[in-house]
């Protein structure tokens, strides 16, 4: 009996475990990716994901095999099982500390300093987005990046709080009146992407939006030649 019942558990096990990396594997948490710091977002997202579906499907499980069989946990009521308590203790708690490691990995890449950036800041205004190329003085009123190359975006906002989202940059920024704030990331897929405003900001709060473009260096380098 007893054999049988860690081999039933050791199953489950296994089961939950094949299906949180099924749903990891299986199931991108990103619409688009398209920087290195949205690869690095979606990964993290992908295990919380898996853990998720495996807690999900394990509490399920348990729930409907203690309705069918009528007894769950040992014969006498109310009385749990003392090895059975150290799981539900050691359990949870091995599972947020995979969390905490894997959000605090992912947060420590995606903020590492990089050196040099490409600066340019992006203004939000009631109700579009400008970008301004620092180093070339060029103004855009399209988000152009050149594949590969560490970008810091500078945010400012001349009126309201804007929130500046690409969803395939896996990020999100508010752009705040009087206060600086940035993002730095690197361009990873060339491909047409959409920066919406993500703070309710007025009435043409909806279409406050703007095309990002990633090219290859030579692409870009010929676009901000002809601007
Ligand atoms: Cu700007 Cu909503």
């Amino acid at each position: 009996m007893r054999e049988r019942t860690i081999l039933l558990i050791t199953l489950l096990g296994l089961g939950l475990l094949a299906s949180g990396v099924a749903v990891g594997v299986l199931i991108e948490p990103l619409p688009e990716i398209a920087t290195a710091e949205a690869l690095t977002v979606s990964r993290a997202l992908k295990v919380f994901f898996g853990i998720a579906a495996a807690v999900f499907l394990g509490m399920e499980g348990l729930l409907v095999f203690a309705a069918v069989r009528g007894h769950l946990l040992g014969k006498s009521r109310g009385q749990v099982g003392s090895g059975l308590e150290m799981v539900w203790i050691a359990l949870p708690a091995v599972l947020v500390a995979v969390i905490v490691i894997v959000s605090v990995n992912a947060l420590s890449e995606i903020e590492a300093p990089v050196r040099n950036p490409m600066v340019v800041t992006v203004t939000g205004k009631q109700f579009e987005w400008d970008f301004f190329y620092v180093d070339a003085a060029i103004s855009s009123d399209t988000l152009v990046l050149p594949v590969g190359r560490p970008v810091k975006l500078v945010f400012a906002s001349t009126d309201v709080i804007h929130s500046f989202w690409v969803p395939a940059f896996g990020e999100k920024i508010d752009a705040v009146p009087d206060r600086e704030t940035s993002l730095t990331l690197t361009p990873l897929i060339a491909g047409i992407y959409t920066a919406v405003c993500a703070e309710l900001c007025g009435d043409g709060h909806e279409g406050m939006q703007a095309e990002v473009r990633i090219q290859d260096p030579a692409a870009f380098e010929a676009w901000l030649g002809s601007q």
